[in-house]
Formats: C-alpha cells, structure tokens, sequence
C-alpha cells in the first residue's frame, strides 16, 4: 500500500498553486477632524507632547448620529466595487477585522453585505484588535487559494470613538476612526500573498483590554459608573511587545523566503505609534522611505491602519514589488504577511 501510495505521489504532475491577489485598495475616514488642540481643551495634554510621544497631530471621528462601523466600511466596499468594476451580486465573501462592532451579534459583515447589496455572500467579523486586518487577509486567502472563491473582500474598520474614554489622556490622544480594505482574486501572474507568520499570547491581554462588557463582566449599572467599557491600556509593556513581535516575524518570514531586507520596496506597518514605527524600521535596517507611515492624519485607526496606508501610497506601489505588511495589537496579537504587489 505505501509503495503504491509513494509512486502514485512520484509521478502526478506537480499542482499548480493558486495564490491569492490584492487587486484593489479603498479607505475611508469621517469628514470631523479631532485635533491636538481639540483634545488639549478636553484632557491634560498638549500638542507637543502628543506629537514627539505618538506622532499623531490629529484623527477623524464619525460624529453623524446613528451612523457606526459598518457604514464606513460599506463606504469602502463601494469604493472597491467601482475601482475593479465588480458587481456586488459577484461578492462571494466579505470578512470585517473590527472591535467596534456595529452590535455584539449579529457581526458587522453581514450588515456591511446587506447594505451593499451582496446577495450571493456570507461573511463573518474577526476580533483581532490592531492585528485583524492581517488575520482576516490571510483567512480571506485560503478560501482563493483552495480554489473555493474568486472574489472576495477583507475590510478593516474601527470606530474607536465609540469605546475611548475621553477623559484618560492615556488613550484619548491615540485613537480614531476610520475604515479600508481590499478585494482578492486568483493571481494571474504569480504576484500575490506570498507567506504569512501570525502570532497570539493571551497573557497579554493584562496590558490592553475593556474591561466590562463581556461574559467575564456583563454590562450593568456599576460597570458604566466605573468607566469600564473603554479601552484600558497600560502604554510601555505593549510599546515594548509590539517593537519586538513585528521585528521577529519580518525579520523570520524574509529568511524562510530566502530574502534580505534589500529585497524589500516597502514595510507597511500598523499606525501606533510613530516611535514604535521608526523604531520597527531602524531594527530591520530599512531606509525610512520604504515605511509607510499616515499616523500623523489619522492616529491609530485599529483593523483600519494598514488598509488606509496602502490606499494613501498606492499610486507609488508598482507592480511585482515587494511588501511586508506587519502588525501587533491587544491579545496580544501580531504578525507579518509578504505580498508581491499585483497590479
Ligand atoms: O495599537 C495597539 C497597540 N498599542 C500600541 O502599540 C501602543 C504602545 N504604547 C505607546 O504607544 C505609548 O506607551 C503611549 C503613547 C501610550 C504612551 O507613551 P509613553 O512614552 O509610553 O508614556 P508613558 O505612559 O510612559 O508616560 C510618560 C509620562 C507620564 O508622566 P510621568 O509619570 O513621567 O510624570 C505620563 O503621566 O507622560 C505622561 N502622559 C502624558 N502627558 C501628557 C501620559 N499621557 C500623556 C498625555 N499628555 N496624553
């Protein structure tokens, strides 16, 4: 039986593969700006101290009375959809990175499909805070490269508004909101995702959490006295994982692809902080023109960031370029994915 099994594998024709391709980028923010002034009014802070400490001089807020996630991310599908001139009908699958869900079931992507009109696709969210976006794209390949799909959009949106504590400085000053994504299709040349290394260590959920709200802690009178359904972040262990984990699995998937850095066009990181961008950058020994970096206009957008930076540089990506897309957030979670640019 094994010697069958053995000459049976021997001879077969080697399998084409199919690789997944990002085939185009939208993003969308709020019109609302939330300035370092603004905040300055409203905490005690100052634009210079959130400047040389994050970065960031401001972000956007969805301020518009009943509007949520899922309307930024649909104004992002829609994008999508008239860039690659797709019909929604021929949307298969739609997966949404997001902790701001719209409501805690049903998940934000079956609104997101049902208010674009995608009637022939499922979808399903991925909690994977400042991660997300890099579990959801790897997820969304498989279902390309199994040959199960040939269309199918992976957006990262957070309206972090809706969950900060404006009146903690500690967090207030860093996050925004916003929403981008991305449609993948069979690669028709080889260029695509190549790898991907993805990461989780719960114990780092101590460091970057809300605390109520969930089964552990069900929401209740006391809860929202307490303040306990905002974002808690305890700042320097996260800086210091996030430095290190972003580092490590770029730094192991360009070995195990036989790759240096010089073969690198650009690093698309997540937008935290402009510190632990640089530093990221300066630890791989990549020129700071081969980061990407939009931090300073948005803040930390969460699932969002990566997406809006590729949708900001696009017109300089070209195609066959090499990116990394990196990223670390609450869980922890973190990882690395390697593209070839396809268009
Ligand atoms: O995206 C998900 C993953 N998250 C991250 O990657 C975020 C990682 N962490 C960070 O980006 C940084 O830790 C923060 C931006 C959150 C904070 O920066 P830091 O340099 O780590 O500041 P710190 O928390 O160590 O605070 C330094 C000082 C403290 O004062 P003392 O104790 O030295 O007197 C703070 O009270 O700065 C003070 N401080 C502020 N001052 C003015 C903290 N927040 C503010 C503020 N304005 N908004």
């Amino acid at each position: 039986m094994c010697r069958i099994f053995k000459t049976d594998v021997l001879n077969r024709k080697p399998m084409s593969k199919i690789i997944a391709a990002i085939t185009g980028v939208a993003g969308y923010v709020p019109d609302d700006v939330l300035t370092n002034q603004d905040l300055e009014k409203m905490v005690d802070t100052n634009d210079e101290w959130i400047r040389t400490r994050t970065g960031i001089s401001e972000r956007r807020i969805l301020r518009e009375p009943g509007k949520a996630t899922s309307d930024m991310a649909v104004e992002v599908v829609k994008q999508l959809l008239a860039k690659t001139n797709t019909r929604p009908e021929e949307i298969e699958m739609l997966i949404c990175a997001t902790v701001t869900a719209d409501m805690v079931f049903p998940d934000t992507a079956n609104t997101i499909l049902d208010k674009v009109g995608a009637k022939n696709a499922f979808g399903f969210d991925i909690n994977a805070a400042c991660s997300g976006f890099l579990y959801a794209l790897t997820t969304g390949a498989k279902f390309i490269e199994s040959g199960t799909f040939k269309k199918v959009i992976v957006v990262g949106a957070d309206m972090m508004s809706s969950i900060i504590d404006y009146t903690d400085r500690a967090t207030c000053i860093i996050f925004g909101d916003g929403a981008g994504g991305v449609l993948l299709e069979p690669s028709k040349d080889g260029n695509g995702l190549i790898d991907a290394i993805l990461r989780a260590d719960g114990a780092g959920r101590e460091f970057l959490h809300m605390k109520a709200g969930g089964s552990l802690k069900p929401a209740s009178a006391e809860t929202v006295a307490a303040r306990e359904h905002f974002v808690f972040q305890d700042g320097r262990p996260v800086f210091k994982a996030a430095v290190t984990g972003m580092v490590n699995t770029t730094q192991e998937l360009l070995d195990r692809n036989d790759m240096t850095i010089d073969d690198l066009k650009w690093l698309v990181p997540h937008q935290a902080n402009l510190r632990i961008i640089k530093s990221v950058g300066e630890m791989l020994g990549l020129a700071e023109d081969r980061v990407m970096v939009n931090i300073h206009k948005y803040g930390n957008t969460t699932a969002a960031t990566i997406p809006l930076c590729l949708t900001d540089y696009e017109a300089q990506i070209k195609k066959g370029d090499t990116l990394v897309l990196t990223a670390f957030g609450g869980g922890y979670t973190w990882g690395s994915i390697l593209i070839k640019w396809a268009y």
